[in-house]
C-alpha cells in the first residue's frame, strides 16, 4: 500500500448528481489503483433536497464539523425546484461551503476536447486550452450599501465594490502560480481601469506588483469588454486569465461556452492554503429533465475528479484522467446522447476508467 491517503467527502446532492458522482468515484478508484495512492471516501446525504424534505433544512447544524477536516469535497449538483426553491437549496448548501471554507478561487478550465463541436468556427482540439481564475469572495459582489427614500423622487441605491489588498493579492498569487506551472507561462488580467477609475487601477497596480515575483511569466491585461471579444475571436491567445468576482463570473461562463457543452465542464472552488477543504464539482446543475434515466454525461463530474486529484498533489493521476477523457471523447460510440453518441452514464464512465489502464 501507499502512505498517500486522501480523505474525501462525497456529496452527490440532487438529480443527475446521484448518477454522475458514483461514476466519478469509479474513475477516482481506478486512478488510485493505477497511481498508488489511497482514498478514504465518506458519503454524505445532506446538501440535497431529499435531505430538506426529511429535515426541513439543507444540512445538519454540525455540517462544518462533519466535512471540515476532509482533504476535499467531491460534489455533484444541488437543486430540485419542484420541491425546494433554488435560492433556498443553493444558499443553504453550496454558498455556505464557499463562504465558510473560504474557497476564494473559482477555477475553470476551458479546453476544446475531441468530439465536442465548438460554437467557434474553424477551431480544433488543442486550439483552446486555458484557465479562468475568478475571485470568489469580494469585489463587486458585496452586501455593503443600501436603499434610501424608497418610492420617492429622492430614491437612491448604493452597492460598494470591495477590493482588499489581502483579497486581491491572494487571487493574483494563485493565478501567477498556476501560470508559472504551465507550458506557456502567460497570464492575462481582466480590467476596466478606463471606466471604473478607482478599484480597477488598484487591481492593475497589484497585478504589476505581483508580476515582479514571477519574472518568467509573461503577462498582459485587457479591458473586460474587448476581452470578451477576444475570447470568441482569439481564444488561442490565452493561458491563465485572472479576474475579479463580476468579470470572472462572466468569463467563466463564456470560456466553457466557447469550448462546447456544459455537460463536460468541471470547476474547482479552492482554498489554496488548505485551511479548509476545497470543493470540486461539474459546472452543470442537477438536470431534472433527464434525472433518473441514466443518460447524463458523466464527463464534467469525472474531469472535476481530475482537478481534485491535481489539487491533492496527484498531478500525474489528474493528467492521466484528462487524457483518458480525451481518448473516450474521440470515440463516437463511447459518447453519451448529448454528444449524439449511444453510450449512457455508466458505459461512458467505465470507458474512461478502462482508458486509464
Ligand atoms: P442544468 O445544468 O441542470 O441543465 C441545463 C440543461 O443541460 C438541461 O437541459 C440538462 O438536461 C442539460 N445537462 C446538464 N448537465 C448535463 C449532463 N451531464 N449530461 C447531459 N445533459 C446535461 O441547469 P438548470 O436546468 O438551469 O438547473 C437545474 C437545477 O440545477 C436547478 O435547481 C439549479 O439551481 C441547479 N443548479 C445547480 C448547480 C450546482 O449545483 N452548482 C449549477 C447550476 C444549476
Ligand atoms: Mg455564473
Amino acid at each position: 500500500g501507499s502512505n498517500r491517503v486522501h480523505r474525501i467527502a462525497v456529496i452527490p446532492g440532487d438529480g443527475i448528481g446521484k448518477e454522475t458522482v458514483p461514476e466519478g468515484v469509479r474513475v477516482l478508484e481506478a486512478a488510485a489503483k493505477r497511481f498508488g495512492f489511497q482514498l478514504q471516501l465518506d458519503d454524505f446525504d445532506f446538501a440535497s433536497c431529499d435531505y430538506y424534505a426529511r429535515h426541513g433544512r439543507m444540512m445538519p447544524e454540525d455540517w462544518k464539523e462533519r466535512i471540515g477536516k476532509h482533504d476535499a469535497i467531491f460534489f455533484g449538483a444541488v437543486g430540485w425546484p419542484d420541491t425546494v426553491p433554488d435560492h433556498v437549496s443553493l444558499w443553504g448548501s453550496l454558498i455556505l461551503f464557499r463562504r465558510e471554507f473560504d474557497q476564494y478561487v473559482n477555477l475553470r478550465p476551458c479546453k476544446l476536447m475531441p468530439g465536442v463541436p465548438s460554437p467557434l468556427a474553424g477551431r480544433k482540439p488543442g486550439d483552446i486550452d486555458f484557465y479562468v481564475v475568478r475571485e470568489n469572495t469580494e469585489g463587486e459582489y458585496s452586501s455593503v450599501g443600501g436603499r434610501m427614500f424608497p418610492g420617492t423622487d429622492r430614491e437612491f441605491v448604493i452597492q460598494e465594490s470591495i477590493f482588499t489588498r489581502h483579497g486581491t493579492d491572494r487571487i493574483l498569487k494563485f493565478a501567477f502560480d498556476l501560470a508559472q506551472k504551465r507550458e506557456k507561462k502567460h497570464l492575462t488580467s481582466a480590467t476596466k481601469s478606463n471606466g471604473i477609475a478607482i478599484t480597477m487601477p488598484y487591481w492593475d497596480e497589484r497585478v504589476a506588483e505581483m508580476a515582479k515575483a514571477y519574472p518568467d511569466v509573461r503577462w498582459d491585461k485587457y479591458h473586460i469588454d474587448i476581452l470578451t471579444a477576444h475570447f470568441v475571436q482569439n481564444p488561442d491567445r490565452f493561458d491563465v486569465v485572472v479576474a475579479s468576482n463580476l468579470f470572472g463570473d462572466i468569463l467563466s461562463d463564456l470560456g466553457p461556452a466557447c469550448t462546447g457543452t456544459i455537460a463536460i465542464a468541471p470547476s474547482g472552488n479552492i482554498n489554496p492554503e488548505r485551511t479548509f477543504p476545497s470543493l470540486f464539482e461539474p459546472v452543470h446543475g442537477s438536470a431534472p429533465d433527464i434525472a433518473g434515466k441514466g443518460i447524463a454525461n458523466p464527463i464534467g463530474q469525472i474531469w472535476s475528479a481530475a482537478m481534485m486529484l491535481e489539487h491533492l498533489g496527484e498531478v500525474e493521476a489528474g493528467r492521466a484522467i484528462v487524457k483518458a477523457i480525451e481518448t473516450v471523447l474521440s470515440e463516437p460510440k463511447l459518447r453519451t446522447g448529448d454528444l449524439k453518441g449511444p453510450a449512457n452514464t455508466v458505459t461512458c464512465a467505465k470507458a474512461v476508467a478502462d482508458a486509464l489502464g
